[in-house]
């Protein structure tokens, strides 16, 4: 392919860019644990199976925030809305509290589920996979709560935008 804007894949960046020319949801992946909200901010998510409720997110080796994360009871997994965006991006910080000004709802088991987001998912670690330079984190899901009007944040070309639907108006 020669006629594009962004080619290659030698070059980590400009693979990284190809790679968010697909265009996801981004999830709040947040627990408490020993006490302390962890969590950061995931594109990399696939919905895998119904029986048994499985999904996937695949997380960076390099991240310091999941060998803690992983110890969690449980771990909520939250479809930030478009109204939430500020927060996406809080959640993938390093220089900031990743929950200053957030509203998350923390169940039993520790995972915290994110109040006004468009659906969560209470989950558990089933088996971590390897993915290269990432994890692929198989999760279970114990339950799940949607809102289907809630207008979801999308991540395109690393730029957060917002979903329309075809032929609105
Ligand atoms: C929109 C968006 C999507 C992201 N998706 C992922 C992802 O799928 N996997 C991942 O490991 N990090 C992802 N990140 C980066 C993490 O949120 C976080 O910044 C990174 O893990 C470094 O922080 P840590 O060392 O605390 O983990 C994403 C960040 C943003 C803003």
């Amino acid at each position: 392919v020669t006629d594009a804007a962004v080619t290659g894949v030698d070059d980590a960046a400009t693979l990284r860019r190809g790679f968010t020319l697909y265009p996801r949801g981004v999830m709040a992946v947040a627990a408490v644990v020993d006490g302390v909200s962890t969590g950061l901010a995931v594109s990399a998510f696939v919905s895998v199976s119904l029986d048994p409720p499985l999904m996937l997110i695949c997380v960076d080796k390099a991240s310091s925030t999941w060998p803690t994360l992983s110890r969690a009871g449980s771990i909520g997994v939250s479809v930030i809305a478009e109204d939430q965006a500020w927060l996406g991006r809080q959640l993938a910080s390093r220089r900031v509290d990743r929950f200053a000004g957030a509203d998350f709802e923390e169940r039993p088991a520790g995972a915290l589920l994110l109040a006004g987001s468009v659906a969560r998912f209470e989950t558990t670690v089933e088996t971590v996979h390897d993915g290269g330079d990432h994890l692929m984190v198989l999760l279970r899901v114990v339950d799940m709560a949607g809102d289907p009007d809630t207008a979801p944040l999308l991540w395109h070309d690393s730029t957060f935008m917002s979903v329309a639907p075809l032929n609105a108006g």
